[in-house]
């Protein structure tokens, strides 16, 4: 099942000291993967916050290092990996050190990590996410520990982690997934779907809001089948409602769609709803319906077609981007033709290319590999290419005309420039004080890249 080894050696660390007991532990964590990770991090920290642990920056500062980590593909676990075995040497000199792999590396392998990897005491899923405190009492006691049943997320009220901004917050409005796409990890990861409550995430949003946040992204493997087993009759386009009526926040965001669930009751709420931004990352993975069937995405090409038609109609300057999977069992140079040809028909805003990944236990890992890798990368290229220079064209046609920006801080590319994001979700730098991060500014566009504007304030 690894296709890496750790050092696969007996555990033979010395006593652990109790140095513990004198001060709080230093913890740090790092995040690997998506934003639903991202917001998991955040979650972790919240429990933590009672003072009995301190969380530091530096992975050399630390007592204890979580990684928080992802397995969409082996390229994920194998950064995981890496970091464990640079290590191997600091645990073996200082075995009072802690270290746990979280999430969906956690449930994939579970027990295993610890059999491969002597320096690692604790392992969990994102399923087990609230007994890591528990979890992590007992490894500083010394034992190795994990947690990666498979189950369903357990539902917790409103989620009180920290929050890594001030003005933009993740809202997880549902985990997991049903939709077993044969490529994906995540339904054998992240479990069967559940749906949070309406009003646990209201008061989130409420919360943030009070707290002076902006902007919130509503995150769900496949948001548009929100509402799914609740006691409650709701929608996803009905949360949208209910978050838009929040005052104090001025932008909603959410990913992912489902393009077989994504339609026109969506596309019409954000139209209506004045904070829904008019962006929509709708991922078709491939142009080729014979790959789409093997891929189990339930839609045809026609159909992504038909309703990148229609939302395009209701919202004419909506922002589309994508996720493609190039090099898939079988595919032919007819079937990436396919999806050369839908990229260059839809002109996605942004997209997101990857090489195929083979991940058991999901299904297509049992499909013969007979894409040659030189041919993957010279498809996952040639496609970043074309993805440049369209992205490149229309950033240009919007030269001379005006945008709303949210400005989100200091850009890091642009010297002292200020950056933040059109509804669009277009990056923009421009010139400004810093006293204006955080409000909405109107930017007239002066100049453009494949992935920026640039711009100036009216
Ligand atoms: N190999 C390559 N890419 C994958 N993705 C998911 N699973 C795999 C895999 N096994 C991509 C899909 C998905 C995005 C988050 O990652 O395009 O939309
Ligand atoms: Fe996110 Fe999927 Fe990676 Fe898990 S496997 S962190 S759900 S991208």
């Amino acid at each position: 099942q690894f296709s890496f080894f750790g050092t696969g050696e007996k555990r033979k660390m010395p006593e652990k000291s109790k140095t513990y007991e004198k001060s709080a532990p230093k913890v740090y964590i790092r995040t690997f993967g998506c934003q639903m990770n991202v917001r998991d991090s955040e979650i972790i920290k919240g429990m933590f916050s009672g003072g009995e642990y301190k969380f530091v920056d530096a992975a050399e500062e630390a007592d204890i290092i979580l990684f928080n980590t992802c397995s969409v593909r082996q390229h994920a676990e194998d950064k995981v990996v890496g970091s464990l075995q640079r290590l191997l040497a600091r645990k073996k000199k200082n075995p009072d050190l802690i270290i746990g792999v979280l999430g969906c590396m956690g449930q994939r392998h579970g027990e295993l990590l610890l059999k491969e990897f002597s320096q690692v005491d604790i392992v969990a899923g994102p399923s087990s996410i609230y007994d890591i405190p528990v979890l992590l009492g007992r490894a500083v006691n010394g034992e190795r520990v994990v947690a990666a049943e498979d189950r369903k997320r357990p539902q917790k009220g409103v989620d009180q982690g920290v929050r890594n901004g001030e003005l933009s917050g993740f809202v997880n409005i549902m985990y997991g997934c049903d939709n077993f796409c044969s490529y994906c990890i995540v339904p054998y990861v992240r479990g069967r779907e559940v749906s949070r409550p309406e009003k646990d995430i209201v008061k989130e949003v409420k919360q943030l809001a009070d707290g002076g946040f902006k902007e919130v992204t509503l995150l769900g493997q496949n948001v548009n089948s929100y509402g799914k087993g609740l006691t409650q009759r709701i929608d996803f386009s009905d949360l949208l409602k209910a978050v838009n009526d929040v005052p104090g926040i001025e932008r909603i965001r959410f990913t992912t769609s489902h393009p077989k669930d994504a339609g026109k009751k969506l596309f019409k709420a954000m139209k209506d709803f004045d904070k829904v931004c008019e962006h929509v990352h709708l991922p078709v993975q491939s142009g080729s319906d014979k790959i789409l069937d093997l891929m189990n995405r339930k839609y045809t090409i026609g159909e992504y077609l038909d309703k990148i038609k229609s939302l395009r109609d209701m919202i004419p300057d909506v922002g589309i981007s994508t996720d493609i999977i190039v090099g898939f069992p079988s595919e032919k140079g007819s079937d990436y033709a396919k999806t050369r040809k839908i990229m260059e028909e839809i002109r996605y805003d942004s997209a997101f290319i990857f090489k195929y990944s083979p991940r058991s236990p999901a299904l297509s890992a049992c499909l013969m590999d007979d894409v040659p890798d030189e041919t993957r990368k010279e498809r996952n290229n040639e496609l970043l290419k074309i993805q440049k220079s369209i992205s490149r064209a229309k950033n240009k046609e919007i030269i001379g005309s005006d945008r709303e920006i949210l400005i989100d801080g200091v850009s890091r590319m642009s010297n002292g420039e200020l950056v933040g994001r059109t509804r669009n979700n277009t990056p923009c730098v421009f010139p400004g004080h810093t006293n204006l991060i955080g409000s909405f500014v109107r930017v007239k566009v002066t100049g453009s890249s494949p992935f920026t504007l640039k711009g100036e304030i009216i």
